[in-house]
């Protein structure tokens, strides 16, 4: 008999790739996934711990949860509740202590015991925690199954951070730096792309912190296995998430020149422009030598394209050190980028600052850079009209018959009328462009253009 499975994902595309294994870990115990939460016999929120908005997100989406178990209760039917994630890590017995209705919290290294909590929980009716911390293990005890992710997957190759920014709560919750065996990792690969996959991201909190063992035992860096994926047939792009600026090494810039299925794309997080803020951050870099890394990546493939985040409200963040952030924006041209308002974590050494920036500040200041990072982004997208990009068809839009892929740049391009060629990788005549998306017509089969390196340095002058 199936049972239904409804996951919640909160947070980075490190938790979208721990929901899909927990999907792969309940599936031979019956549970298939469903879209809909009210009648689910289980139901994990797979929850963020990184801002306080986050978190408490979380637990509204609980009561919520808790209406839906009542109602199957009161039809004589058992809903359970897991919480997972970063929440679960930090917060454990707290949760069950806030919320009694959870049946189970379960870390982000731990989740491979899925099976047997819920056996407890059947057996005793008693809530559980498991907060176990066993990066190694989870990966050796998860099953070698995968579910299909169509043509677009993720693999977690690394986990945990040992760079403890002073902001930031992830070394608490994911724990130490940990890679996982490069075999491991080639074998996940090879299955998504047997089950169609054209696309993989490499995942880590620190992806190119990557030092994983060969099959010889040597620990090998992300460049050289970038190079081993890409030699996984029906593999067409290769992306890696998320990457700190001081592991940016010259054998990884130069895969991003000689590594033809290497998007160019990055994800460049940086934070601040102000090199004070940045200390007090512990980032450990400068903006002299982000920079320098981002020259150096746009002479090795100059069509590179860049995103970052930005924390703005530091504490101790003035006006002078604001600007200087706009000014980092204008010096490296983003394609997009993400900004967080500063949220006190607590445990973290920043939340107790005694200068934290006043709210209404830290608004004012996040309107006028995703200002800056708006402007900067449309006139990114509209440089890709009049241009034929491939692009790979992921999922479908809002409206009938649309679907929505991506360019080699991460820009989601909207096609009318290509429901059909879901999961293909197509060329597109690029039509219009929009802050946020591109329109385009799929070009006519046999007018294939193809993509070369060549071309995109042709798109970047
Ligand atoms: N490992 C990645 C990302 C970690 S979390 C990295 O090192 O870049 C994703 C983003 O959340 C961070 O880049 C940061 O911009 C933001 N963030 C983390 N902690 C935060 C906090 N306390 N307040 C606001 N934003 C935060
Ligand atoms: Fe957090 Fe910094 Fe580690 Fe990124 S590098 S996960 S921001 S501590
Ligand atoms: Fe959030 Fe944990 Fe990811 S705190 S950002 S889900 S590592």
């Amino acid at each position: 008999m199936t049972k239904k499975l409804y996951i919640k994902t909160y947070g980075c595309q490190m938790n979208a790739y721990d929901s899909t294994r927990m999907a792969d870990v309940l599936a031979p115990l019956g549970y298939a996934e469903s879209d809909v939460p009210e009648d689910a016999d289980l139901v994990i929120l797979n929850t963020c711990h990184i801002r306080e908005k986050a978190a408490e997100k979380m637990y509204s989406d609980l009561g919520r949860h808790r209406l839906h178990q009542n109602a199957m209760a009161a039809g004589g039917k058992r809903q359970m509740i897991a919480v997972a994630g970063c929440v679960a890590q930090a917060e454990g017995e707290e949760i069950i202590a806030r919320a009694p209705y959870v049946d189970m919290v379960v870390g982000p290294q731990s989740y491979h015991s899925l099976p047997e909590l819920i056996a407890q929980v059947e057996r005793h009716g008693e809530s559980v925690v498991n907060l176990e911390f066993v990066e190694e293990a989870k990966f050796d005890l998860l099953p070698e199954s995968l579910q299909p992710q169509g043509a677009q997957a993720f693999v977690s190759i690394q986990e945990g951070c040992d760079k403890f920014c002073t902001f930031c709560v992830v070394p608490y919750t994911r724990g130490g730096e940990f890679s996982r065996p490069v075999e491991a990792v080639l074998r996940e690969v090879r299955t998504h792309a047997a089950q169609g996959a054209m696309e993989v991201t490499l995942l880590g909190q620190n992806v190119n912190a990557y030092h994983g063992l060969d099959a010889a035992g040597h620990a090998i860096n992300l460049a050289q296995l970038i190079r081993e994926v890409a030699k996984i047939d029906g593999i067409q792009r290769i992306r890696y998430t998320t990457s700190h600026p001081r592991d940016m090494d010259e054998d990884l810039i130069r895969a991003h020149g000689e590594v033809e299925k290497l998007m160019p794309f990055l994800h460049l997080p940086v934070q601040s422009g102000s090199d004070r803020i940045l200390k007090a951050m512990n980032r450990k870099h400068t903006v002299a030598e982000y920079i320098a890394i981002i020259e150096r990546l746009r002479a090795a493939r100059p069509d590179m394209a860049f995103s970052s985040d930005f924390i703005v409200g530091f504490p101790g963040e003035t006006e002078v050190d604001f600007e200087d952030t706009l000014k980092l924006v204008e010096t490296v041209g983003f394609a997009s980028s993400y900004v967080f308002s500063y949220s006190p974590r607590p445990g973290t050494p920043a939340s107790t600052k005694a200068e934290q920036v006043p709210d209404e500040v830290k608004s004012e200041r996040m309107q006028r850079l995703l200002k800056t990072i708006g402007t900067q982004q449309l006139r990114f997208n509209r440089r890709m009209v009049g241009s034929v990009q491939p692009v790979l068809i992921e999922r479908l839009g809002r409206k009938p018959g649309q679907a929505i892929g991506k360019t080699p740049y991460m820009q989601s391009v909207v096609l009318e009328n290509a429901v059909d060629r879901m999961g293909a990788l197509v060329d597109v005549a690029i039509a219009e462009a929009y802050e946020f998306s591109l329109k385009g017509e799929i070009a006519v089969s046999g007018q294939q253009l193809g993509f070369s390196l060549k071309k995109a340095a042709a798109i970047s002058a």
